[in-house]
């Protein structure tokens, strides 16, 4: 029987160059949406799957990622004290079991390849999910539940996909697809980063994959590859013929691209807009600027 699906890795250790300079001080993963951080986002999404042991890969200047995880009984109490039941229970909604979380270093940002090897350790061997907070999926059902489904039918790895415009493919791992099924393709090859032109297909990886631990050992032989980074995809695409094979899975939802400065925005605003207590005056404002925008053309 397939072993069960427990644990997820968070590759944390990005440098997040492109939200300078408040990456000099917060990490990335902290950044909001709302009233929450990206990587609670991530975690909700983890435990939706069935995920239970949640390993951070992080880098120097992430301990607020620590604390975030942390209990925090004097604001418990304090909120309790007010009767402040609301506030008590969203706050509650965030703590992790002890034991639950792992903190791995990555002692220099070698690439997302590189930073998923870090934990090697803690995964042995089994499958795990591998979740980028920085990709945010708004959807009916959690990206990763939904990958959940279908792996169970056909074990082997998976990746989460989805179709971008063919000159945006250069920013992305871009799939050849060998048998298109519909939400499920099956994949015999995989690039990273293509040139537009050289794209096999417009169908792009995002950041959701479930893996087998031959990733692992793959990874522990690889050099450097698109960009002199230690790439995922290459690991990925080397169980491309084996007798497991390699997945897409086109998801249903919403996908932002939280680490770039437009889709974050974008983000803040369909959040902000899904937010009952919000809705009204977000979009009289939103309103209110494309009169005067108009207005001033
Ligand atoms: P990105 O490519 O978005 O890089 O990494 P980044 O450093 O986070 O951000 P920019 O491009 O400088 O703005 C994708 C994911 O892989 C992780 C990141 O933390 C992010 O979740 N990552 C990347 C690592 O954990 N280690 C690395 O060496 C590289």
């Amino acid at each position: 029987m397939r072993k069960k699906l427990t644990k997820a890795i968070f590759p944390v250790a990005g440098m997040g160059t492109r939200f300078l300079p408040a990456t000099k001080a917060i990490p990335k993963e902290i950044m909001t949406l709302v009233d929450r951080p990206l990587i609670q986002y991530a975690i909700d999404e983890a435990r939706e799957a069935g995920i239970k042991e949640f390993i951070f890969v992080t880098s120097r200047g992430k301990s607020a990622l620590e604390d975030y995880f942390d209990h925090a009984p004097q604001l418990e109490q304090e909120l309790r004290k007010k009767g402040k039941d609301d506030l008590l229970r969203i706050l509650k909604s965030t703590n992790m079991d002890s034991g639950a979380i792992a903190y791995i270093r990555q002692h220099r940002a070698l690439g997302l390849g590189h930073a998923v090897h870090c934990a090697r350790r803690l995964i042995a061997n089994e499958p795990f999910a591998v979740i980028l907070p920085d990709d945010v999926i708004d959807g009916e059902q959690g990206c990763l539940k939904q990958m959940l489904d279908v792996y169970e039918e056909t074990g082997g790895c998976m990746v989460a996909a989805m179709e971008v415009p063919q000159e945006k493919t250069s920013s992305y791992g871009v799939l050849d697809v060998a048998d298109d099924m519909g939400s499920l393709v099956s994949v015999k090859g995989m690039v990273e980063k293509p040139k537009a032109e050289d794209a096999p297909s417009n169908l792009a990886v995002i950041g959701r994959y479930i893996l087998t631990p031959d990733v692992l050992r793959n990874l522990n032989r690889q050099d450097a590859g698109a960009g002199g980074e230690i790439q995922l995809t290459d690991a990925i695409a080397k169980q491309i013929g084996t007798e497991k094979g390699v997945y897409g899975y086109r998801f249903r939802g919403q996908r932002y691209d939280c680490g770039s400065k437009s889709g974050f925005l974008q983000a803040t605003v369909a959040f902000g807009l899904a937010r009952d207590d919000l809705r009204d005056d977000l979009l009289s404002y939103l309103d209110e600027i494309a009169v005067s925008r108009k207005a001033a053309e």
